[in-house]
């Protein structure tokens, strides 16, 4: 059943809502995040839900699914920075709580190890967020990456890199490749919330709902988790049937 919402402002509102009730419930939960355009809405909103009710974050823990390589933490196209300056910077996290993949690894494979290994001693995290690329991507595990995947180093698609070019003062400047935590690393959070929105999205979604599960559309892994939730808002979920969709017309509001 995918849950679609009139618009991303909708989605990041009962989102928010959904995080700041997961937090109050258990202080020191494992949050798995994720970046991009589609994210930028729910943070700002759990910003300030956070603020508004004096949620206390400083025993949370974060992994996030991915970084570029040969971008310092510091870079301002790097997820990293991202992740200060729309959620991190603004509520009182523990910075030694918060985890992304260290695009300057000069010992990549080991780091990559070291962060699936990380992941999986906290028993996976509690809540994953995902957004998905247009080729279907999750985290940068592009089409084709096998779904028993840890943490490893991709070299992007060329779909990709244009893609996320709009990022960046010109294509030649968006990396090469990235590190991705696996599809297995993602599918052993104890709940993933995949939050799909935009016109651009709707065929990649038609594709999740016609087909099976399969290698060439990375998303469709989650059709083998328990616990996953799909979010999108009538653009995205333009395409798809509508007896397969469940309206949310007023969303949780904190
Ligand atoms: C980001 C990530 C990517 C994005 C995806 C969608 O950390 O892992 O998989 O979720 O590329 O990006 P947007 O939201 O910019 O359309």
């Amino acid at each position: 059943m995918f849950l679609v919402f009139p618009d991303s402002d909708a989605i990041a509102r009962h989102l928010s809502a959904r995080l700041v009730e997961l937090i109050r419930n258990d202080p020191q939960a494992v949050l798995g995040l994720a970046t991009g355009g589609t994210m930028e809405p729910i943070y700002a909103r759990f910003v300030q839900q956070a603020k508004d009710s004096k949620l206390d974050v400083s025993r949370v823990s974060s992994f996030n699914l991915d970084e570029y390589v040969g971008l310092s933490a510091v870079h301002p196209q790097s997820y990293n920075h991202y992740m200060h300056q729309h959620l991190f910077n603004h509520l009182a996290f523990d910075e030694a709580r918060l985890r992304l993949p260290d695009g300057l690894s000069v010992e990549l494979e080991q780091h990559c190890q070291d962060y699936s290994d990380a992941i999986a001693a906290h028993g996976g995290v509690a809540l994953q967020l995902l957004g998905v690329g247009t080729n279907g991507h999750i985290g940068f595990n592009e089409p084709g990456t096998p779904f028993d995947s840890r943490t490893h180093v991709v070299a992007l698609s060329e779909r990709t890199r244009v893609d996320n070019s709009r990022f960046f003062d010109s294509m030649d400047q968006v990396p090469a490749s990235a590190i991705t935590m696996g599809i297995h690393d993602i599918l052993s959070a104890r709940e993933i919330v995949l939050v799909v929105t935009g016109e651009h999205k709707a065929r990649t979604m038609l594709n999740y709902q016609n087909g099976g599960i399969t290698e060439a559309l990375p998303f469709t892994a989650l059709k083998r988790h328990a616990n996953v939730h799909i979010l999108l808002d009538e653009a995205a979920a333009s395409l798809l049937d509508d007896q397969a969709c469940r309206r949310v017309v007023q969303p949780t509001c904190a």
